[in-house]
């Protein structure tokens, strides 16, 4: 088969964020996050009872892993700063020795030739912010504001590609409706809608200091997003797919894009008493925060039914068959299998149409607008053995997706970068490290790093800029 060749200039690269691979979470005056004490407080409520500490070790093997990345071709990066060693306890008191990591950081990329795409906000609140009531006390987006001016400032002579918040709806829904994160509340959707009200002021007012303290650059957004289709051709699959797709895709992405809230899913909040106040003053501010492009993070699709008789949220965390996911809001929609899906061991259906399909949307939706895929990957139980990992499996999966990106940028979308979920193997949230998602195999005893074969693979494809 002939090879797909990218545009110029096209980013090959991978993701991690801060919680997930630095550990040394009390080191250097860093201060807890929520997940830190969610983590110590629910064990039980996260596979293995694991924590971030002390994860991939990162803090302090950063020399290595930038010698890594860039033995592996890539010519970006997309990372997190965390807030919380930074601004410990959400002060205004900035911790300079955790500012510095940032700055060395940077510094050996920028040396290293790889360009770093910088997310503020990958879900480690400061767990003082937390208890003073999260994402739902109107104070949190000013603060947020303020660590951000504060990373634009210090690190934007270097930094030039900046995300505001990582998968705000992933925050809200998980959070408040599902229970699953931090602050583990189980369905309150006034809750949810409130937090997401304090999210996307927190990306507005962020995006607008980005503007105003460094011209000429204009921050993005990484959004979770998901094909949302109707489990069966009949009109009630059909409305429910497109309420699921409302609440979950494009209450976030109209909210930034367009700086209006869909008047279908408005209407249907307000009808239930949902609609937080002040939420013209949301739209007014998004409005005035110039976006720089959308960060996509794509895994999987849905397929929505309308018969939901009951209220039910489950996550598959051990990657066992005999887990299943479920998504259910009593009236509203359930998520159901796709009968004739491909699914990884944790439940996730592997369809790469979907993010063709997806990218073609943002495109139509804001002709234009760059567009990165900020993350896509492959969680898989793996095993070192005589010093490789044989990961055929993901390579597939980077291969086929890169391949609907090509296609979705010759119909004219602007998609400028692919970074693979992740780096390296890391804490994958509630999962634990059972699941891994790395180029980087990380060994759990000693924290070394080994290049999986996928690793091998997309190194020739970045630095052939063709699939
Ligand atoms: C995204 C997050 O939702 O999915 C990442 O931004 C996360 O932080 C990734 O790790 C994969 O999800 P999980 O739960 O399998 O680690």
């Amino acid at each position: 088969m002939a090879k797909l060749s990218f545009p110029e200039g096209f980013i090959w690269g991978s993701a991690t964020s801060a919680l997930q691979i630095e550990g040394a979470t009390a080191e250097d005056g860093r201060g807890p996050s929520v997940w830190d004490e969610f983590c110590r407080s629910h064990p039980e409520k996260i596979y293995e009872g694991a924590s971030p500490e002390p994860a991939c070790g990162h803090y302090r093997r950063w020399r290595e892993d930038v010698a890594l990345i860039r033995e592996l071709g890539h010519n970006g990066y997309r990372l997190s700063i965390s807030w919380p060693r930074l601004f410990p306890g959400g002060s205004a008191r900035l911790n300079e020795p955790g500012a510095a990591f940032y700055d060395r950081l940077f510094d050996a990329l920028l040396a290293a030739g790889i360009e770093p795409n910088v997310t503020l906000y990958h879900w480690d609140l400061p767990q003082e912010l937390g208890e003073k009531g999260g994402w739902e006390n109107p104070d949190t987006p000013l603060r947020f504001a303020d660590y951000a001016s504060a990373c634009f400032r210090r690190y934007g002579d270097r930094v030039k590609l900046w995300s505001t918040l990582n998968e705000p709806a992933w925050t809200a829904l998980n959070g408040y409706v599902t229970g699953l994160h931090p602050p583990c509340r189980l369905r309150d959707y006034s809750g949810a809608l409130r937090a997401a009200q304090g999210l996307l002021r927190g990306h507005a007012l962020a995006g607008a200091a980005c503007a105003r303290e460094l011209p000429g650059v204009k921050a993005g957004i990484v959004l979770n997003m998901s094909r949302i289709h109707p489990a069966t051709p009949s009109a009630d699959d059909a409305a429910a797919a497109a309420l699921a797709d409302g609440m979950i895709n494009r209450w976030f992405s109209d909210g930034v894009i367009k700086g209006r809230f869909p008047e279908d899913i408005r209407n249907y909040y307000a009808k239930a008493g949902l609609l937080p106040e002040g939420l013209e003053e949301t739209e007014a501010l998004l409005r005035a925060a110039p976006l720089g492009f959308l960060g996509v993070n794509y895994y999987y699709p849905h397929y929505a039914s309308a018969d939901a008789k009951d209220t039910n949220f489950h996550l598959n965390i051990s990657g066992r068959a005999d887990e299943d996911c479920q998504f259910s809001v009593k009236g509203l929609f359930r998520f159901v299998k796709n009968p004739r899906g491909r699914f990884t061991r944790w439940g996730w259906e592997i369809d790469p149409e979907g993010l063709h399909d997806l990218l073609l949307r943002v495109h139509e939706t804001s002709p234009g607008l760059p567009i990165y895929v900020t993350e896509n990957g492959l969680g898989r139980v793996e095993e070192l053995a005589g010093g490789i990992v044989d990961d055929q499996e993901r390579i597939d999966f980077v291969r086929e997706h890169l391949r609907s990106v090509h296609r979705a940028i010759a119909a004219g979308a602007d998609v400028r970068g692919y970074y693979m979920w992740s780096l390296m193997d890391n804490f994958s949230w509630i999962n634990g490290y059972k699941k891994r998602y790395g180029f980087l195999y990380v060994d759990r005893a000693t924290l070394d790093r080994h290049k999986k074969q996928s690793a091998l693979w997309f190194r020739e494809a970045a630095l052939a800029n063709a699939i």
